[in-house]
């Protein structure tokens, strides 16, 4: 596939996908969604890649949703398309890992691609909110809910009610980021990241993103219980047996992804 909204590049085994829509911010219109939906499908489907990192510009990781595709469409359209339903369909849906590396604006559908990422290497110009009010909706994307997972009630809700901004130091504070760098070093960092995740043996790093995400999902006890039987499925794995014999035997392991 052809794409124009977004560049995606390979770095090894690091698959790097860059937003760029610059004239709008990279706000996340229905084309944007299609071609990311692709590349992330392409992504899992490769087994030579094992990380992603999706970034945007300097200036913004995407400023929301596209506000001139949705200023007039009818309500019913909306409803009919099931319209944003390809984010969690497609995008989330990614078995393997990925990073967000976000610099400058992740405003409210920006902020909530940042949130379906397995974690936010942050710049230190990044800036997230949740401005959908001030436009007469709410988060659509995820962001009521995944904020509000990351940052708790008080935070999220009035960022939410206000439509205020938080910045990178407040957002690693509040738990939303993994990590603050500078902004001159964010991508090489977000790479150099993902590099090690994608040097980890492949099935274990795809459990360990559907353990942590099934935190998010259900009960303490259902939770662990889920955890145990899917650490005594990669027990059958021949990585496992790489992995615990090399220790043993003072060396790096060989991974066969299996
Ligand atoms: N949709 C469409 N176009 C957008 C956009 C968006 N979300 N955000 C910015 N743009 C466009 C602007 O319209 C402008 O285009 P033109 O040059 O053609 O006028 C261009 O990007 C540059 O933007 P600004 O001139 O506004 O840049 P700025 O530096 O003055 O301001 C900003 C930056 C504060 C981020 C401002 O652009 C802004 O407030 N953007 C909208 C943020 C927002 O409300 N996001 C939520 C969208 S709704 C949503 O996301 C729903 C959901 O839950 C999924």
């Amino acid at each position: 596939m052809t794409y124009e909204t977004i560049l995606v590049e390979q770095r090894d085994a690091v698959t790097l996908i860059t937003l760029n829509r610059p004239q709008a911010l990279n706000a996340l219109n229905s084309q944007v969604l299609v071609e990311l939906s692709a590349a992330f499908a392409a992504f899992d489907a490769d087994p030579s890649r094992h990380c992603a990192v999706v970034t945007g510009s300097e200036k913004a990781f995407a400023a929301g949703a596209d506000i001139k595709e949705m200023a007039d469409k009818p309500a019913s359209d909306f409803f009919l398309e099931d319209f944003f339903s390809g984010w969690q369909s497609k995008v989330v849906a990614t078995r393997k890992p990925w990073i967000a590396a976000v610099a400058g604006f992740a405003l409210g559908g920006g902020c909530e691609l940042a949130m379906m990422a397995d974690f936010i290497i942050a710049a230190d110009t990044a800036k997230f909110g949740q401005p959908e009010i001030k436009l007469g909706v709410a988060p659509g994307m995820g962001g009521s809910q995944r904020l509000t997972r990351a940052v708790g009630k008080a935070k999220a809700m009035e960022m939410c009610l206000t439509g205020r901004m938080m910045d990178a130091q407040e957002a690693e504070r509040a738990g939303l980021v993994a990590r603050i760098v500078p902004a001159a070093d964010l991508i090489d960092d977000a790479l150099k990241t993902a590099a090690t995740i994608a040097s980890m043996p492949p099935m274990a790093a795809m459990v360990n993103k559907e353990m942590v995400n099934i935190a998010f999902e259900t009960g303490l006890a259902q939770g662990l219980l889920t955890e145990r039987r899917l650490f005594q499925i990669l027990t059958a794995t021949e990585d496992k047996k790489e992995g615990m014999a090399a220790f043993v035997e003072k060396r790096p392991g060989v991974w066969k992804g299996r």
